[in-house]
């Protein structure tokens, strides 16, 4: 806390309340407001949080005016040239860079915790055969409660160890299960000598029939785009994995919470919902009339993976995917994607529009990132759990970090209520 104050008066000059300012590393002071309604009887109003810390935390940094983001303090441009996504997740949990032998014992554990238990594998079998993947993935996620009561005990730090460990572990054979189920095909197991993203590739496109060796190049792209979804503050999902964790509950219906939240399309799906709407513009002669429409107020249409909630400037990230783009698509010899150039002529023409500058609305991470799941055979509808495998990390973080914290209480907002006043019940023999 710092000296500095700010003083609130009410409607009676004489009541006044002293506001502690409490002092961020980075970033902009904050009005602790916590005796506000104690002391003068009112709540605040901000819908969406855009001016509210919901708690402190020390594990992302974001300044949406510079478009800086930095994990435990290193900025992401470093991370995605010199780190890795196990490194990465080490940090985010730990708060810093492993040693080599910590980098070895973590990518062990993590790599000997890929499988799931045979009876959540069967879950696979009652859904649907077009069951969205989101939809499949939130389910078994939740399910993993009725699995792993042996390690639910969230006041424990071992057991919060091991389902760290296990969810970050097990989350990318869900997935690949998921995958596998749509396509009508066999589940493939986990192989514990490949990386991180090597066993997802092979759990996605290997099949019994054949010999299947894991690009180098898909990895590593995948590698790089899971660094790069890993966390982002206190963005819907993760505010909604500390909410419903705040009230106590196992901790794996917490991430299946936060599943559900990264699924809208204003937030995780809209990565999904990006391609789709390049597919829908379908050639750059259609550029200027989707554009006006995303200006369109009467019109719903927006223009997806631009704007966001916190950059005011470009998304670091986007940059990041932009530029890897270029580089994977040549790789892999599709180099002249139609939709990766349709995606760089709409971004030419929206950042030249003076709607898109004065609103600040610039490309983010979700407008790039299609293009190269797309490009390394993944389907539209595993985009999101894309970014749900990545974000698992974040959410595990916070959600440890929400239980450590001694000012966390349970969640639970105000309102401005606007509905009718106290009024007597009528019998139906008199309602009109
Ligand atoms: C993610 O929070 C995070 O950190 C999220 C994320 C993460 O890593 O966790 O970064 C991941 O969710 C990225 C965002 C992905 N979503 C999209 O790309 C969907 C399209 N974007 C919009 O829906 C919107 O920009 C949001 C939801 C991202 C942000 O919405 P805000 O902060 O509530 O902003 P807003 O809707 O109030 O927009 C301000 C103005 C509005 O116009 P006015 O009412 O002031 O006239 O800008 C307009 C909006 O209509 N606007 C857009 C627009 N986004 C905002 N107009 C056209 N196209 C758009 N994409």
């Amino acid at each position: 806390m710092t000296d500095k104050q700010y003083i609130l008066t009410g409607p009676d000059p004489d009541n006044t309340l002293q506001l502690p300012v409490l002092e961020p590393t980075v970033g902009p002071d904050v009005l602790d407001i916590a005796k506000l309604y104690a002391s003068q009887g009112v709540f605040t109003y901000d819908p969406g949080f855009a001016a509210t810390a919901s708690c402190e935390s020390t594990i992302t940094y974001i300044d949406g005016e510079q478009g800086i983001l930095l994990y435990r303090g290193y900025p992401i441009e470093q991370l995605a040239a010199s780190s890795s996504f196990v490194e990465v997740a080490y940090l985010l949990l730990h708060g810093e860079l492993p040693s080599a032998a910590e980098l070895q014992d973590f990518d062990h554990t993590i790599r000997t915790h890929t499988m799931l238990n045979e009876s959540l594998l069967r879950f696979f079998n009652g859904f649907h055969h077009n069951a969205h993947p989101m939809a499949m993935i939130s389910g078994v996620v939740g399910s993993m409660s009725a699995f792993y009561h042996d390690t639910t005990d969230i006041h424990d730090p071992h057991d919060r160890d091991v389902f760290a460990h296990r969810i970050i572990a097990k989350i990318p054979t869900i997935a690949a299960a998921a995958y596998k189920h749509s396509l009508g095909q066999p589940f493939v197991y986990p192989r514990n000598q490949l990386s991180y993203c090597e066993n997802l590739l092979h759990m996605f496109f290997s099949v019994p029939s054949e010999e299947f060796e894991v690009s180098s190049v898909a990895a590593e792209a995948l590698d790089l785009l899971f660094i790069l979804h890993a966390d982002h503050e206190q963005n819907c999902s993760t505010s909604t994995v500390r909410l419903a964790g705040s009230s106590g509950t196992n901790p794996y219906s917490a991430i299946a919470a936060g599943i559900s939240a990264l699924w809208g399309p204003a937030h995780g799906g809209a990565n999904e919902a990006v391609i789709n709407m390049l597919e829908r513009i379908g050639s750059a002669s259609h550029i200027d009339e989707y554009v006006d429409r995303a200006k369109d107020r009467n019109d719903s249409f927006r223009l997806m993976g631009f704007g966001h909630r916190v950059y005011k400037s470009y998304d670091p990230r986007a940059q990041i995917i932009r530029e890897m783009c270029h580089r994977v698509l040549e790789k892999l010899g599709q180099s002249n994607s139609p939709l990766f150039e349709l995606a760089l002529r709409l971004e030419e023409i929206a950042l030249k529009d003076e709607y898109f500058v004065e609103k600040n609305l610039y490309p983010n991470v979700d407008f790039y990132s299609g293009i190269i799941y797309q490009a390394l055979g993944i389907p539209k509808s595993m985009f999101t759990v894309m970014f749900a495998i990545a974000r698992c990390v974040g959410w595990v973080t916070h959600w440890r970090e929400m239980l450590a914290d001694p000012e966390t209480r349970i969640g639970r907002p105000r309102q401005l209520y606007v509905g009718p006043a106290r009024r007597e019940y009528t019998d139906l023999k008199q309602r009109s």
